[in-house]
């Protein structure tokens, strides 16, 4: 992390976890262990879970997230939600192009594209999602992959948009495996794709961006991650599910 040129910011992706009952319960569970946290927090939570968060979270600093947005407005698109309908129901953030609807939904960065101009008409804040499969880093292809992905994201958006957006490094191999990037292999692809915004946007713009490390983060290794110069947060998946889980991570990006 690096506090002097931007926000830390932790968030939970819980994926498909959890009832709208124990979603208010997670998040009063949480609400007074985060409450002095020097960070970001957010909670990306399914969609029929918002409006149980959103009214749990009042009053708090724990932002609420959702976890995909379609690109239209409305229209036939059978099971898909807009976003504006999201920030009617008070949700900040949107997770896009996760790896999960990636491999499993048909994602692709024109995709994510498309939804990260939505989102941001409709005054969402995309959290967009990269990272590399196993395979890719065996074969050296990590940059290759995150230079696709980056770019594909953020074709057509302009600069002024930048502030409201978050990345996230999730290399796919680290997601819900409990094997996590090394410090060092997270700072040095969180580094890279600072690089490949330095290269669109000018280093003003990258050194502003805040850049999350995703993959078996926990309360063990979040430490030592943070303190690496280009990890500014993490996106967490299977230890956001607990708030005794998430406390010791926001606590690591408080310090
Ligand atoms: P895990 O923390 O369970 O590995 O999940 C990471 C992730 O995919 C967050 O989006």
């Amino acid at each position: 992390m690096n506090k002097a040129k931007r926000a830390a910011v932790i968030a939970g992706n819980w994926k498909m976890n959890k009832t709208p009952a124990e979603t208010t319960a997670l998040i009063n569970d949480l609400k007074p262990l985060v409450a002095d946290a020097a960070c970001g927090v957010i909670c990306c939570v399914p969609f029929t879970d918002i409006p149980a968060a959103v009214d749990a979270a009042k009053g708090s600093n724990i932002k609420i997230g959702a976890q995909n947005c379609h690109w239209a407005e409305s229209g036939a698109f059978t099971g898909e939600i807009a976003a504006s309908w999201l920030k009617e129901l008070g949700v900040e953030y949107c997770v896009l192009g996760h790896s999960e609807r990636r491999q499993y939904f048909g994602e692709t960065d024109e995709t994510v594209n498309s939804r990260t101009k939505a989102a941001l008409a409709a005054g969402l804040k995309p959290i967009i999602c990269v990272g590399e499969l196993k395979e890719e880093r065996l074969a050296d292809k990590t940059h290759e992959v995150l230079d696709v992905q980056v770019k594909g994201a953020f074709a057509d958006i302009a600069a002024a948009e930048l502030a409201n957006i978050i990345i996230a490094y999730e290399p796919v191999w680290a997601i819900g495996t409990g094997l996590t990037a090394t410090d060092d292999q997270a700072d040095e692809a969180c580094g890279y794709i600072r690089s490949l915004i330095a290269g669109l946007y000018g280093q003003d713009a990258a050194d502003a961006m805040t850049i999350q490390y995703g993959g078996s983060m926990n309360a063990g290794n979040a430490e030592a991650l943070l303190a690496k110069e280009n990890v500014d947060g993490g996106l967490i998946g299977g230890a956001s599910l607990s708030a005794e889980k998430f406390q010791p991570i926001v606590a690591a990006a408080s310090k």
